[in-house]
Parts: C-alpha cells; structure tokens; sequence
C-alpha cells in the first residue's frame, strides 16, 4: 500500500488482498506439479459431437493416471452434471488413493465457444478452491479468444474478498498449469491483464466505505498508475475549488473525507487518437438530505464501481498494447450528511460555467460526472468521450440486473461498444438519448435541474450530454449490473467490475477509433 494521502484521514489498516490464482502453460500439463496428495485436480473437457458426448484431449492420458475408465464415470453420470457437455456443468471424480491427484474433474464445454469457455473456466474455480493446484488440458481445444475466456472466467470465478480474523472462507486455487504451447504465452498475459482488471475493479469496489474515500481511491489510483507507467494526477479540495469544479465539490461537503478527481494517463508512441473515460467514484452514496431509505443504501459502498473500472482499464492498457492515448478521470466525492450538506433548491456552478439547481441531492452522480465530462471537452479535447457510472436505479426496472445500459451520440462508437461487450461477456443494451424528455430538465433559476425525474436512466443521460461539449460520446449506466445478488457464471456475489472488460476489448482493438466521427 502506497503511503496515505497528506491531506486526508486514510485508516492505516486495510483488508488483505486475497491473490489472484497464477497462470502457466505447458505443453502436456497433467503430468506437471509435484503437490502432494489432495492438493491437485485435473480436468479433462466434455463435449458434445454430433449430439454425443465425448471426452476432449487429455482423458485417456488422465485414465491412465489414475486408473480410472473415465468414459465409465461420464456414462456412470449421464443423468447428472456432465449430461449434455452443458458449459459450466463439472463433475468430480474423488480419486483418494492416488499420490497426486485429489480428484479429477470432467468440465462440460458445450460447443467449444469462447461463452462456453468462460462458463467452464468460471465453474471449475468453484470446484478448486483451497486446492494447491489445477492441471488442466480444456484450454488444448481453445482458439485465442477461448483462452482469454478460459482464463477471465476461472480467475473472476475465484474473485475473494475477506476481512476476516482467521482468513478468507475459501482462497482461490493457487497454481494453473493450462494446455498450451510457450507460443501461446502472449495471448495468455493479455487474458491474466483483462482478467486482474475485473479483479481489481471488484476488489475497489468491495472495499467498505470505512476505509475507502476519494483519497483513498485516489491512492490506489497511484498505486495503479505506478505499476503500469501511467501519468497521474489528483485535485484535492482546494485545487478544486480554485479550478471551479462546483459539481465535484458541492456533492463532497458534508464530508469528513474531502473529495478527489483524479486523471490518469496512458500515451503509447504513435498513437491512433485520444479517448477519454470518466468514471464515477462516489465511495459512499447515502443520498444526501434527500436521504435514501436504508434499505436502498446498503450496496451504496460500491457507487464508485465505474470509477473503479476506469482505474482498472487504465492500469491495463499497456499490457494489452492499446494503441490510442487514453486519458482517465474518476470524479470522487462521499455523498454525506452534515449541517455543510448541499440542499435541495442550491444551485451550483461546474466546470466551464453551466449551473444546475439541485432538486434531489440523491441525482449526485451526475453532478460529479458533469464537471469531469466538462474538463475533458474543455481541456483534453479527446477524439471520443466514454463515461461509465452507476447512475441510476431506473435502470434496474429497465434492464434486470444481467445487462448493462448504454447512451450514444455517435454509431461507430455505439456500434463498439456492444460489439466489445458481446465479445467480452458483458452485454449492453442501447437506451435512446430521446430529446423529447429534454424539457424535463428545465430549471426556473438555472440552466439545468438534476432531478428531472421518469425516465430516470434517460433524462440523466440527457442531463450529462450538455457537458459534452458535441464530442462523440458514449455514457455507460451499470447500475443494474455493478452488484450480483449471487454467484452466477463468473459473476460473484457482489461487485462485478461490470465494463473493464468491455472497454479494454475495445481499446486494444487496432483502431478503436474507426468511423467514429
Ligand atoms: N447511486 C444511485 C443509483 C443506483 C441505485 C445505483 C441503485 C445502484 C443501485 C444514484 O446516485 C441515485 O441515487 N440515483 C437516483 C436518481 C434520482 C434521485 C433522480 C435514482 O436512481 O433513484
Ligand atoms: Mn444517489
Ligand atoms: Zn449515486
């Protein structure tokens, strides 16, 4: 942990970080790793061909092994698990006798697709955790975008996080040995860089709210930057104030932890372009005096969940050899209680000099984005603006809680966006920018009101759109996915790190920037 922000009260004690699992390929991996008895699986794929199933590469080898019919077990089983090939369906096999092997685990890979990769990848690191090591030959049949799956799926699937006092319920698997050539080395440090991006954007967003605040986050956003080259750059409250930031700090001022914006910068040689993200990093949401109920402000720790993507995007860029500049922003700020809190009915001033009068101090989020969106128009002057933020509940109601919404100005960018979500596994839907709801926002004292209520997802994004300054855009609402109820595919229950992988498919694409206006 770097040292603590000067001018802010950051807790010296912090949950421990539970490691990610550690990657390597080898060209035969079950006969690879010492461990000793009970701390190795191996697994061995299903699949289905021509509506049979079989057993992929490595499951004769593996019969051999343990002197097991491994066909015996899959046909043993065949109303259960492992029925249909289903990707993320595993079945363990206890091999108790065996020097090296605890289990061997028979993973169902459907029909090989990168989706059914992630899906197998995401199951099997439920079936190793607190195991030394995991031997696998499944990633023997995956393409360069299974690998990436394979690996992005067992690692999220693994994601941990405890502040206990006698460890983490469960860690993840320590070692992975995967089927693969060293040829194959590149596209796995990519798949492990968009896999510790989701880790990380989870990790950020799960910390509590006791020991995360805007200097807080501005500190790993140092931490992140130092690790990986970037420029950085943080406004504490008075370089705030004095650069008329009234958005960012109007929102922070009941706090007793004063708020941060924080810009960070990646620039390869040759760059094809410049991309500005902004990321919304409210540590804590309590609504303000127009105060949530506590029911709704339970999960509120994890409101700087797109801040803490465009910490992790940032941090990954050069790994994945990103060729546009990329400037990221993180508006932070505690959305607190206090006789200082902004009320209902104040206006105030942002970045560049548009005012909005405050009608709900619960609608923060944007007021915070606004000002960062305003700088990068006025200042960065980027080729393409993706903002990213829990912005609303409305689109909860709208979406379900699986699917990201997305806002755009521009069709390539829009265009992008969903194909790099697809292709990622995180699917957004396009919500129209409709400008018939745009006098919803009309204010009798100001140029804006940030309460302009129903629909609530688009008039928010209509209310940021003002501070685009025209760039093409595209405005990235999480909220419905920034918090898993449960455990599903690689989902954990809680935080997601929804869109760090969205946007990193989408810069390390050769011209990210393409048709985009
Ligand atoms: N952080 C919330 C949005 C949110 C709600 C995120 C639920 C995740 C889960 C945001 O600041 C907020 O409170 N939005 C209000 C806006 C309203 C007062 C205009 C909302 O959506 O209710
Ligand atoms: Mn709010
Ligand atoms: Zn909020």
């Amino acid at each position: 942990m770097v040292a603590p922000d000067e001018n802010s009260s950051v807790p010296a004690q912090v949950p421990a970080q539970v490691p990610a699992p550690a990657y390597s390929l080898h060209a035969s991996p079950l006969g690879e790793g010492e461990g000793s008895a009970g701390t190795v699986i191996a697994a061995v794929p299903v699949l289905v061909e021509d509506g049979e199933l079989v057993l992929g590469p490595g499951a004769a080898e593996l019969s051999d092994l343990v002197g097991v019919d491994l066909l015996a077990v899959l046909e043993h089983h065949a109303d259960v698990g492992v029925d249909s090939g289903t990707p993320g369906e595993v079945h363990t096999h206890a091999t108790p006798d065996h020097p090296r092997f605890a289990a061997v685990a028979l993973v169902g890979l459907g029909s090989a697709e990168p989706e059914d990769f992630r899906r197998a990848g995401a199951a099997l690191a439920r079936v190793v955790k607190d195991r030394d090591t995991l031997l696998t030959t499944i990633t023997g049949l995956a393409d360069d975008a299974g690998l990436r799956a394979f690996v992005v799926g067992l690692t999220l699937g693994s994601f941990e996080f405890h502040w206990r006092k006698c460890g983490a319920k469960a860690q993840p698997v320590r070692r992975v040995v995967l089927a693969g050539g060293p040829g194959r080395q590149s596209v796995l440090d990519k798949a492990i860089a968009v896999a510790g991006a989701g880790w990380r954007a989870r990790f950020l967003a799960t910390v509590p709210s006791n020991i995360k605040n805007p200097a807080w986050l501005a500190d790993q956003a140092r931490t992140a930057a130092g690790e990986a080259g970037l420029k950085v750059q943080v406004w504490d409250e008075g370089q705030l104030e004095s650069d008329g930031f009234g958005g960012i700090l109007a929102v922070g001022r009941a706090s007793a932890t004063p708020p941060r914006l924080i810009r960070l910068d990646y620039s390869p040689r040759r760059a094809r372009g410049h991309v500005v993200l902004v990321g919304k990093g409210i540590t804590f949401d309590t609504g303000g005096l127009s105060i949530k109920p506590g029911e709704g402000m339970i999960s509120m720790k994890r409101d700087m969940s797109g801040g803490a993507v465009v910490i992790a995007v940032m941090a990954a860029l050069k790994a994945l050899g990103c060729p546009v500049r990329v400037t990221g922003l993180v508006a932070s700020a505690e959305n607190a209680i206090g006789g200082d809190a902004y009320r209902p009915g104040d206006v105030i001033r942002h970045y560049g000099g548009r005012t909005t009068e405050v009608t709900n101090t619960d609608a923060e989020g944007r007021l915070v984005m606004a000002d960062a969106l305003a700088y990068a128009a006025a200042k960065v002057k980027p080729d393409a603006v993706v903002d990213i933020a829990t912005l609303t509940g409305a689109m909860k109601v709208a979406l379900g809680l699986r699917t990201g919404g997305y806002f755009a100005n521009d069709e390539a960018l829009a265009d992008s966006i969903a194909s790099a979500g697809a292709c990622a596994g995180e699917n957004f839907w396009r919500m129209p920018l409709a400008e018939e709801y745009e006098h919803k926002l009309a204010s009798k004292v100001a140029d804006g009101d940030n309460g302009a209520g129903s629909p609530g997802a688009i008039t928010a994004a209509l209310f940021l759109q003002h501070f685009v300054g025209g760039l093409p855009w595209a405005h990235l609402d999480v909220a419905s996915v920034g918090d898993a109820p449960e455990d599903y595919a690689e989902w954990t229950a809680g935080p997601t790190g929804f869109g760090a992988r969205t946007l990193l498919q989408w810069l390390e694409r050769d011209d990210p920037l393409k048709g985009v206006r």
